[in-house]
């Protein structure tokens, strides 16, 4: 066979016109991201996706502009790598931007190079990750770059529950750019190299006067801690993509698919040691953790937002092998009460897994929602609405464990059988009632007590007389509200009875276009 001279020729500057598209802004560029701590785009690619997977759509797309010399910096790709590979196997879909090229700024054929790749990732079913280091709106572009944003969150929006969307910021993310990984289902941070904000800085020490540098007004820490924006904050650019693929190991493709079962495995610490883990003491707190550990498969939990409202825990966790999302309150901190925040971090969480197929395991040991004028103001009644909202409306599985103590609004809110809950199970001492002891006798009873000759001693007897009626589970488990009162030991042989039972629940729900959520 000849050899064909002048395929051979087209084919050497193919090789060579895309191993210049990979260089994107040049050698210097390159080199100042590593200075800065950063993987390269391409490097970050091959990290993520399993050897050899990766299909780049779109290399050759450029931008048309030319208004100020832009056309004097026209880079093949336009400052973003799009495409799809697998992951541990699993089709994922990916963005990457490069701010080696005019800094990852989104211009027109940018923002459309994102939103193509997310219109299939969305036509096939599967996970679409952005990996965001850009300095916003490419100010050059004007109308174009704002178009670009605008088909993103469209984009956003009608994925969202379809497909899991996960950005992970790892470099600059300002301005309008911060409502794409806003709208998305789960925001990974890079400590030091990322930061969020809608106006930096400069703009905010001229509209306010306020000194504030990049990281204290938009580092991983803000956001894990304060916003709640960030799931979740990782060392580098390495260690914050591994962590974004263990999540995609929880997550099934689409909205019609469900997670990837897994072998089971018993858990870390012995689950015989739940009877004497929760201390019979009501007033004594104790880390929730303690709890999951001896009830998930072992090494299994994945928390997420661990840094932000820490009264409510949540993650992804598995039993018998099966993807569960996790919603427990945290007795360590303001004694597990629900506030504004923690309900927006439960809601939220709650509808992902009701969209995405993973039943919910609810631990229960709540005295109230917080009380105070800073909840009121800040809106409690709005907020706390919102997990009442989202644990009703999910049709998943939904398992419920009472641990100690469950009272007022707080007990219906965390899945209570009230809203739709397909087990709920208590432990011999919990307290299911209105309030606790003191609260009720002092409302019930102030008559009485003020009347009696030792006050303190007929306010202690009536406190007893509540407890034994009403602030245990005999109650509710007569009514029907509990289906059963185990031993702690038993709860993780229950639940994943349950769970199997409940494997292919169905739920129909009243027609309507969507419900409104107090948002
Ligand atoms: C065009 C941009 C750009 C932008 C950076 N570059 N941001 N080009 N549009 N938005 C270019 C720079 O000119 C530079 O080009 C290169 O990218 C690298 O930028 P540097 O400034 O040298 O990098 P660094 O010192 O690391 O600073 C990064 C930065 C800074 C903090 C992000 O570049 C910056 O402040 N950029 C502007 C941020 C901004 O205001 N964006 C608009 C936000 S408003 P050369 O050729 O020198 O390498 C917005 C509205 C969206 O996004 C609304 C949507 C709804």
């Amino acid at each position: 066979m000849n050899e064909d001279t002048l395929n051979h020729e087209r084919i050497e500057k193919l090789r060579q016109r895309k191993a210049e598209i990979r260089m994107g802004g040049g050698e210097k560029r390159l080199q100042a991201q590593r200075e800065k701590g950063k993987l390269t785009v391409w490097e970050r690619i091959e990290y993520f996706f399993d050897a050899g997977t990766f299909e780049e759509v779109g290399a050759f797309i450029e931008h048309r502009n030319s208004n100020f010399g832009l056309d004097k910096s026209r880079v093949s790709g336009d400052g973003v790598v799009t495409g799809f590979g697998r992951v541990n196997g699993k089709l994922v879909y990916m963005a990457a931007q490069d701010f080696t090229v005019l800094g990852g700024s989104l211009g027109e054929m940018h923002g459309k190079k994102v939103a193509k790749i997310m219109d299939m990732a969305l036509t096939n079913g599967a996970p679409v990750v952005m990996l965001n280091d850009s300095g916003g709106a490419r100010i050059q572009e004007g109308i174009g770059s704002l178009c670009g944003y605008g088909e993103i969150f469209f984009r956003n929006t009608l994925a969202s529950g379809v497909i899991p969307q996960i950005s992970v910021i790892m470099g600059p993310c300002a301005g309008g750019a911060v409502y794409s990984p806003g709208i998305m289902d789960f925001v990974a941070m890079v400590e030091d190299t990322s930061y969020m904000f809608i106006t930096g800085p400069d703009v905010i020490k001229t509209v306010t006067g306020e000194n504030v540098t990049m990281d204290s007004l938009g580092g991983g820490e803000v956001h894990m801690k304060r916003s709640g924006v960030a799931t979740y904050v990782g060392k580098d650019d390495e260690s914050t993509l591994d962590w974004v693929k263990i999540l995609l190991s929880y997550l099934p493709e689409n909205n019609d698919s469900v997670a990837t079962r897994t072998p089971s495995k018993l858990p870390q610490l012995s689950p015989m040691e739940l009877d004497d883990y929760v201390p019979s003491n009501p007033n004594k707190g104790y880390a929730i953790f303690g709890v999951v550990d001896r009830l998930v498969d072992a090494g299994s939990f994945l928390e997420l937002q661990e840094g932000f409202a820490q009264n409510v825990t949540i993650g992804f966790a598995r039993m018998d092998g099966v993807a569960v999302g996790v919603v427990a309150n945290n007795p360590k901190q303001l004694a597990g009460c629900l506030d504004v925040d923690a309900s927006d971090k439960a809601a939220r969480f709650v509808r992902f897994c009701d969209a995405f197929n993973i039943p919910l395991l609810t631990l229960v040991d709540v005295p109230g929602f917080l009380p105070g004028t800073d909840q009121e103001y800040n809106g409690i009644i709005r907020h706390g609405a919102k997990l009442l909202y989202a644990y009703s409306e999910a049709t998943v599985p939904k398992l419920t464990v009472i641990m100690r103590k469950a009272y007022g609004g707080a007990y219906i809110c965390m899945c209570s059988k009230h809203l739709g809950a397909d087990m709920v199970v208590a432990w011999p001492g919990s307290e299911i009632a209105v309030m606790g002891p003191k609260g009720a006798v002092n409302v019930v009873f102030r008559k009485e007590i003020a009347e009696a000759e030792n006050k303190e001693i007929r306010a202690k007897e009536l406190e007893q007389e509540y407890t034994d009626k009403f602030a245990n589970p005999q109650m509710a488990a007569s009514l029907g509200y509990i289906d059963n009162v185990i031993e702690p030991n038993q709860t993780r042989d229950v639940v994943i009875n349950y769970l199997r039972s409940h494997i292919n629940k169905r739920q129909i729900t009243p027609r309507r276009k969507h419900g409104n959520i107090p948002l």
